[in-house]
């Protein structure tokens, strides 16, 4: 595996063929593994699987974790290695925001569920998505359905910005007890982990009943999660260009101590 830095020695390094890219923003986990396995499934023969790893500042709010969000240097490098990634690309941040860079402002849909609780991250996550696409020029780029919202949003943004790019989603990977894996569960105590499992349950009960909003947050609070933890529990219908993950899911949002953890399930 190369590590590059700069956006010269970057694209010096890219090949001409399918170039598969995973942008990440460190605190590599079994989830990042899966879709590093996934891309390196598309990257076949003169392929190359790109990661790059940047905690993008844009996308966190001023009152968010930006300067406390795990970075994990080291371990980061061994697990992209032994994935198989051709290239890690860690850009500095006055390279990659540069002052002069299109600002993308997200769609309406942005300002719904997660743009509630953290006004401008759809902005700034797009912005940088976006500027990530241009230098590295992706034939293909793999994100994870935990972060539905996000992948939304960057399946419309491609398709009117890169309509040759192709948007893979990749299955949330879950720990054991069935916890969506997060870089952010690593703010969780051990006993907060259990807890936490209990979404999973409750998403799975109520992807089966009439009002999977409703049943969400009644099975939660006889777990013993409180309505007030939960930021959001909502069906959403899934935009045409990504049925591939169903025609509607059931999108959370709980918050179990000072941590927020997403989740998401389709329903039938
Ligand atoms: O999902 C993430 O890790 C980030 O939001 C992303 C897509 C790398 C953009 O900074």
């Amino acid at each position: 595996m190369r590590t590059v830095h700069s956006i010269a020695e970057l694209q010096q390094s890219l090949s001409s063929s399918s170039r598969v890219f995973v942008p990440t923003m460190g605190a590599l986990h079994t989830g990042h593994a899966e879709l590093m396995r996934v891309g390196k499934t598309i990257a076949t023969d003169s392929g190359q699987l790109i990661v790059s790893i940047f905690v993008n500042p844009l996308q966190f709010g001023s009152t968010e974790d930006f300067s406390k969000y795990p970075r994990t240097g080291i371990s980061d490098r061994d697990l992209a290695a032994g994935s198989g990634v051709d290239l890690m690309w860690l850009p500095s941040s006055d390279e990659l925001l540069a002052s002069d860079m299109l600002k993308l402002k997200s769609p309406e849909f942005g300002d719904s569920l997660e743009g509630v609780h953290r006004p401008g991250h759809f902005d700034g996550m797009l912005t940088a998505v976006n500027r990530l696409f241009e230098i590295v020029n992706p034939t293909h780029a793999i994100f994870g359905v935990k972060d539905l919202q996000q992948l939304i949003l960057i399946r419309e943004m491609a398709l009117e910005r890169f309509p040759d790019l192709e948007i893979i989603a990749v299955e949330t990977v879950r720990d054991d007890f069935g916890l969506a894996l997060s870089s952010r569960n690593k703010y969780l105590s051990a006993s907060e982990i259990q807890i936490a499992a209990q979404i999973n349950k409750a998403l799975n009960v109520a992807a089966l009943t009439a009002d999977p909003a409703a049943s969400f947050v009644t099975n939660l609070e006889k777990a013993g999660i409180e309505a007030g933890a939960i930021d959001y529990a909502e069906v959403i219908s899934m935009p045409e260009s990504c049925l591939d993950l169903g025609r509607q899911r059931l999108v959370v949002a709980v918050r179990i101590g000072l941590t927020r953890l997403l989740d998401n399930i389709a329903l039938n």
